[in-house]
């Protein structure tokens, strides 16, 4: 057997051993899993303080609060004059999985997980790219009015007001839903009243809560094929079983295989499909709306990034149409202010808006009154508005520059067999491909020249997939558009032919 201080040694060498943990934390543990694993067996006796402080180079102090700690735990017994000895304990087994929380988490690590846990973890959506040019989806935060929010916020806190630290129960702030709640109306069309509106972290939290109480575990749900893979997750999450409709150029097309199946969700994004941007017809929207009461179903309509249209009014929302109180509407501030806020909101059918308010307090613990309470100031003294006008200007160029620069560098052979999408709207285009073409393999090689485009055909649940690449624009400066525009034509140039 080793002597104990080369055995605890060697433990505290490992510098995957506790890290960033401080010395005494680590030579309790070294010693702990060590009394565990038997390498230091009942009775034996530990080096005094002084000898092992010497010994591992650390401070007195550190040895004798960690021999106190493994006394307190029954690890050690200490007699004052006579020295430390390991405690005699039946039946002691290895540490392993106790040890691992403390350990780097890696698949190995992972505590055995449930069946749905495992489902939604084997599909993790990766990580984030944002910091990498035309990565679908962001917005440019750094245009955000930083000086005037702090102020808000500064005024929020200024007067002191306890029942804004607490989690509040009746659906958010009432300012804030009577904020949100005037602007639907006049820029969205929707049929809001403010005790129908449910503020949550974000339309994340806005599916969960519609998938946990509008359906049960095996209901089915229509989703648009190619899907937001947000709304996926969540479904999955919550046992649905998803069906996967066609998108085309009108939005959701329904079919009669379709209509022979009974969902309890439908979710759409129609103002602007995720991913492909098409704009859901009239007459699909209306379609849409008769079967949701023909099938007894709830329509979930996603509105994420509606305010940037870059030409004309925004469209109308869908819920606008709804005369049978169907539709539960989303919005989100993560595209217009910035995602970590985490506020987004529901307008949800009368007969469900009590029910949703003791939901989300009971299930989630809402709170962040106080980030309410200055995004209530920030919309209502028109800031808001103010914000979105200039982001879409800057946005709507960004676009421009973006399809001009991809367009520029095609030349007449390739924009034969290549379409960027048309629509003015969003925060990113899609460049469509020919069928031939692998669009995964050149995700991966526009990514070697640092460029973080998305596969289109990664987002469908089922075959037939379209081939297509998603680029973001919001956020990349203008000298970066010109720069990877004219890198990311050449990937594609390189695939197409
Ligand atoms: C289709 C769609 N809906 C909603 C969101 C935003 O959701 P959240 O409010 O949870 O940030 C996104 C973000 O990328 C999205 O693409």
């Amino acid at each position: 057997m080793l002597p104990a201080s080369d055995l605890l040694s060697a433990f505290l060498a490992q510098s995957d051993f506790y890290p960033g943990l401080p010395q005494q934390r680590r030579l309790y543990e070294a010693a702990k899993t060590a009394i565990h694993q038997h390498q230091l067996g009942a009775g034996n006796k530990l080096p005094s303080s002084r000898d092992l402080a010497r010994d591992l180079c650390v401070a007195r102090n550190t040895v004798v609060a960690a021999f106190e700690q493994l006394a307190a735990e029954g690890y050690v017994t200490s007699t004052l004059g006579s020295g430390t000895y390991v405690a005699d304990l039946a039946d002691l087994k290895p540490l392993d999985d106790k040890a691992a929380a403390y350990v780097p988490l890696n698949a190995s690590a992972l505590a055995p997980l449930s069946r749905r846990g495992a489902h939604i973890t084997a599909f993790a959506a990766g990580p984030r790219f944002e910091i990498q040019p035309f990565a679908p989806g962001d917005a440019d935060f750094s245009s955000f009015p930083f000086k005037l929010w702090q102020r808000l916020q500064n005024r929020v806190w200024r007067e002191v007001r306890p029942d804004l630290l607490d989690y509040g129960q009746s659906g958010g702030y009432l300012p804030l839903r009577q904020a949100i709640a005037e602007y639907l109306r006049i820029s969205r069309s929707v049929k809001v009243a403010v005790e129908n509106i449910v503020i949550t972290s974000g339309t994340q939290q806005s599916l969960d809560l519609c998938a946990q109480l509008l359906a049960d575990v095996g209901d089915t749900a229509w989703v648009e094929d190619p899907c937001y893979w947000g709304a996926r997750r969540v479904f999955e999450a919550c046992d649905l079983t998803l069906h996967p409709i066609t998108v085309d150029a009108d939005g959701m097309a329904l079919e009669a295989a379709d209509l022979a199946t009974d969902p309890r969700l439908i979710y759409v994004t129609p103002s602007h499909q995720y991913p492909t941007g098409a704009v859901m017809s009239l007459v699909r929207r209306r379609e849409l709306l008769d079967v949701a009461v023909r099938k007894n179903a709830w329509i979930l309509e996603d509105d994420y990034d509606s305010e940037f249209r870059y030409t004309g009014r925004p469209l109308a929302s869908l819920q606008g149409l709804d005369t049978d109180d169907r539709v539960v509407y989303m919005g989100t501030f993560s595209k217009v202010l910035y995602p970590g806020i985490k506020v987004g909101y529901m307008v949800v059918p009368p007969a469900l808006a009590d029910s949703f308010k003791i939901a989300l307090y009971d299930l989630q613990r809402p709170g962040q009154l106080m980030v309410q309470a200055a995004l209530a100031d920030f919309i209502s003294q028109g800031h808001f508005v103010t914000h979105i006008r200039k982001i879409r200007q800057i946005y709507g160029s960004r676009r421009e520059l973006l399809r001009k620069t991809l367009v520029s560098q095609f030349g007449a052979q390739l924009s034969q067999r290549v379409t960027i999408s048309s629509e003015e709207s969003g925060l990113h285009l899609v460049v469509e491909l020919p069928d031939y073409v692998d669009d995964v393999a050149l995700e991966k090689l526009a990514a070697e020249s640092g460029i973080a485009v998305k596969a289109l055909s990664t987002y469908y649940l089922a075959p037939p997939v379209r081939r297509g690449l998603l680029v973001g624009y919001a956020y990349v400066t203008p000298d970066k558009i010109v720069y990877y525009g004219k890198l990311l034509a050449a990937v594609i140039q390189s695939g197409v032919h």
